[in-house]
């Protein structure tokens, strides 16, 4: 049955651009515990999932494809901090000493390699931990080293690259994006208006042949030239931005009100946020970047153009505040103001007292995991079924993305039963 995915044999290298971060320590340090069985993997698709077989009998989603065993995973990663995993898992205040310090040993060896940093590009920042380059290409051609060291050093048969690195400054696709070798070009000739260091780990990435997973909003790898290299190099690459919190309401709940026909005029959204990823989208043009990914959702899945008096005029707004007394414990408000019957208004108040790096830990799991399963079932490019677990699903200029969280995890589901040769008749999802 699964004989056209290659099995998951030797070391899975994951390294996290980003290592020193809220998300990236939340995640280490829940599978390093969950792999002594002392934590419970909760909220991952690829540990805790079950689904429905051709035969109608559910079975649990690690036994149906072959997925890397947490066992077998050696973290490593990229930071402008020096601070080693242990150190930043204690800085970051997301868990509990008690609850680090079984793992505390661990953690130390994961050191941060010096990163491919651009003050520009996220003017929040200052650390010390960052590389020397002269040029765009030398950073990739730098950080490809980083990957085959690490990889050789580790013993591992595969790697996969996570960005969970602050979100970069907001910039559109433009000409250099558009190919290949207008990409190439640009980093050759040092263009660092266009190129961001996140675009540089991506190449560096798939160059080495390793699926990139893409945790933040950045252009970075949704871009014809990455599509284009990717597939060249026969490489999955999947993003974009976790969908951890208010998002992952919105996709909830907006396809309920299309579901009844309640109409919407507006949908307010605000939230407080204390961490450095806060502070980083404190900036305006950080923010831009969180914006744009967040404000696309609900129009797609309305669809105004087909109901357009239930949802021809919907005021969407959304804001993030800096507020640091929370720290990771995001507090997010939404006001909905909806119609009914005879144009009645009703408001729907969500406030979701979320933990921020709780809920994206799971999800940064579950896409390398689901990532490295494509490689070696040979799948390359955007990987659309990983659409469930992301703010802004990748797609191409030819294709829309799916925001519902509902059909999303059907698409999931149906990829995974394609993937060991099942069909997915409509009786099962
Ligand atoms: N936590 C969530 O629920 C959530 C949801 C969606 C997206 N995200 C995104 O995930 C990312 C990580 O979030 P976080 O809360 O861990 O943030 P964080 O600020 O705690 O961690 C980010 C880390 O990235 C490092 N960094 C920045 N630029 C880098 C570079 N070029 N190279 C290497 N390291 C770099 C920073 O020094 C920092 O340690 C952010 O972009 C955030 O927007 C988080």
């Amino acid at each position: 049955m699964e004989k056209e995915i290659a099995k998951a044999e030797g070391k899975l290298g994951v390294l996290i651009v980003g290592v020193g971060g809220a998300v990236a320590t939340t995640l280490m340090t829940g599978v390093l515990s969950a792999r002594r069985g002392i934590a419970k993997p909760i909220g991952s698709v690829s540990q805790m999932g079950r689904m429905k077989m051709q035969d109608n009998v559910e079975r649990n989603i690690k036994d149906i494809v072959p997925l890397s065993r947490l066992e077998d995973i050696v973290f490593g990663g990229w930071d402008i901090f020096p601070e080693n995993a242990y150190d930043a898992a204690i800085y970051a205040e997301v868990l509990q000493s008690k609850d680090i310090d079984p793992v505390k040993e661990e953690l130390q060896a994961i050191r941060p390699m010096a990163a491919a940093f651009d003050h520009n590009w996220a003017k929040r920042l200052n650390g010390t931990n960052i590389k020397q380059t002269a040029t765009r290409w030398e950073m990739v051609e730098q950080l490809r080293q980083d990957i085959r060291n690490f990889k050789e050093a580790n013993q591992c048969s595969r790697i996969v690259v996570l960005w969970a690195a602050s979100t970069e400054i907001y910039i559109p696709e433009s000409e250099v994006h558009a190919s290949l070798s207008a990409l190439e070009a640009a980093m050759k000739a040092n263009d660092t208006q266009h190129i961001s260091p996140s675009m540089c780990y991506a190449y560096a990435a798939v160059a080495e042949g390793a699926p990139f997973v893409m945790g933040a909003p950045n252009l970075c790898v949704d871009i014809p030239a990455m599509w284009e290299f990717s597939k060249k190099m026969n490489v999955p690459i999947a993003g974009k931005d976790f969908k951890s919190g208010q998002t992952l309401m919105k996709t909830v709940l907006a396809p309920m009100f299309k579901t009844r026909l309640l109409g919407v005029s507006g949908w307010f959204s605000t939230n407080i946020l204390g961490n450095r990823d806060g502070e980083v989208l404190d900036d305006p043009d950080n923010f831009k970047t969180k914006e744009v990914s967040k404000l696309s959702v609900i129009e797609n899945i309305f669809e105004p153009e087909k109901y357009p008096d239930l949802y021809g005029n919907v005021y969407h707004k959304v804001r993030i505040n800096y507020y640091p007394p929370r720290k990771d414990n995001k507090e997010a408000w939404d006001n909905i103001d909806i119609f009914g019957w005879m144009d009645y208004p009703m408001q729907i108040k969500v406030n979701f007292l979320c933990r921020d790096s709780i809920l994206a830990a799971p999800i940064a799991l579950d896409l390398v995991l689901f990532s490295d399963l494509a490689a070696r079932a040979g799948l390359c490019g955007i990987q659309t079924w990983l659409s469930f677990f992301c703010k802004s699903p990748m797609h191409d200029h030819e294709h829309q993305p799916e925001h519902d969280l509902f059909a999303q995890w059907r698409i999931l589901k149906q990829q995974l039963r394609r993937m060991v040769g099942e069909e997915s008749p409509s009786y099962l999802d």
